[in-house]
């Protein structure tokens, strides 16, 4: 069967059927880059599991003909609420990686948010999307490498930036020590060797690596006079990332168009955004990559919301799986969500086709959801459509 035929298969029906087929597909070192967390991996899994606490409130007996499941951020109408996360190191998932990823976002009529750890030229891109694109921003090679890129971005139309604030430097990823991410990156053939066995163990993965070039450099970050800096480990990656408001300030001053501040978890840090300037907020824990035992990003969602005041959009991202955590996150104040994982378990599947799936599962979900809750439209939904825990209630 071929991939794409597999992930149109009756028996992939929700973004978890998928996992296995990415985890089948990859190396183990790629695949548990993508499918891990940080430490105990106590906030990757709070991230799905909180959506658990809150219980929908349906009302019955009511009937449409279709539901509307647009939204609008920063200005630009979406068809559906949500939009595509950056992911580092999707060329490593699939060669196509991020430019296959924008084009299924485009033909779905939603966004896409490209990672600094990109393995495709952000004009290339832009290039392949119908759709709007942001730019996911760390400052890997110090502020010269960010202004240059920056010129780059806006040249190619993309159209907010993303700034991520909680990356002092990298979460403790044990699965990726474990499984020698950083020697197979970036350590010599000596310091490969007692990792490669994973690599031959996926001999499809491995050709289509080596066609498209084997490890390449990361071409969004450059230091001027000094090309693409080499693919490094996240930890190298993240080590020079550190984001402060002062930075945020200098940032905003050089792009002049909208910012949005990912990684906020408490009302301050949202305040504080919006008095930098950010015209949207992503709730986010970074994936449950970053610090462990933090709030679930849902959890943390009510105290954003308050705290903002309708000031800026606020997103959120995290946890998202199924059509229903989107709806319940939209309830709860959130203007959309970012996924993920879950398209990059298509993506590592299926290349395009399966970024398609992941867009399209979650699609009908939403749909099936609104009708079953007896709310025809997306921008109607609201508490009154949950039940939140008590000890949720923001005073
Ligand atoms: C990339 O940003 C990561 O945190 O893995």
């Amino acid at each position: 069967m071929t991939l794409s035929r597999r992930v149109a298969s009756p028996r992939v029906v929700c973004i978890e059927d998928l996992r296995p087929l990415a985890r089948r597909r990859l190396p183990t070192a790629v695949f548990n880059y993508l499918d891990g967390g940080a430490e105990g991996e106590v906030t990757l899994r709070e991230n799905c599991r909180a959506f658990e606490d809150l219980c929908f409130r349906p009302r019955h007996a009511v009937s449409f003909p279709a539901c509307d499941l647009r939204t609008r951020i920063l200005g630009f109408d979406l068809s559906v609420p949500f939009l595509l996360a950056p992911v580092g190191y999707s060329r490593l998932m699939n060669p196509a990686g991020e430019v296959a990823a924008a084009r299924a976002a485009g033909l779905a009529g939603t966004a896409y948010i490209l990672s600094t750890i990109s393995g495709h030229r952000l004009e290339d891109v832009k290039a392949a999307t119908s759709g709007p694109v942001f730019y996911q921003l760390y400052l890997m090679g110090g502020r010269p490498a960010a202004e240059d890129v920056i010129q780059r971005a806006k040249a190619a139309g993309f159209s907010a930036l993303v700034v991520t604030i909680d990356t002092p430097l990298a979460g403790m990823r044990e699965r990726d020590y474990r499984n020698g991410m950083k020697e197979l990156i970036s350590g010599g053939l000596w310091e490969k060797l007692p990792f490669l066995s994973q690599v031959l163990k996926r001999p499809g993965w491995l050709i289509n690596f080596l066609q498209d070039g084997g490890l390449r450099p990361l071409p969004n970050v450059r230091v001027p006079g000094k090309g693409p800096m080499p693919l490094v480990d996240i930890n190298a990656a993240l080590a020079s990332a550190a984001i402060t408001w002062a930075d945020l300030r200098w940032i905003r001053e050089l792009w002049r168009g909208p910012l949005v501040v990912k990684g906020v978890l408490t009302g301050d840090d949202a305040r504080r955004a919006v008095d930098e300037g950010a015209a949207a907020i992503s709730v986010s824990n970074h994936g449950g990559r970053q610090l462990d035992c933090v709030s679930a990003s849902v959890r943390a969602l009510p105290e954003v919301v308050a705290a903002v005041k309708g000031q800026v959009e606020v997103w959120m991202d995290g946890g998202i799986r199924r059509g229903t955590d989107v709806v319940k996150a939209i309830c709860l104040g959130a203007r959309a969500v970012l996924c993920g994982r879950a398209y990059a378990y298509g993506l590592a599947a299926a290349g395009e086709a399966g970024v398609s799936r992941a867009i399209e599962i979650l699609r009908a979900d939403l749909e099936r959801t609104l009708h079953l809750l007896g709310c025809p439209s997306l921008t109607k939904l609201d508490r009154s459509y949950v039940n939140v825990p008590a000890s949720w209630q923001v005073t």
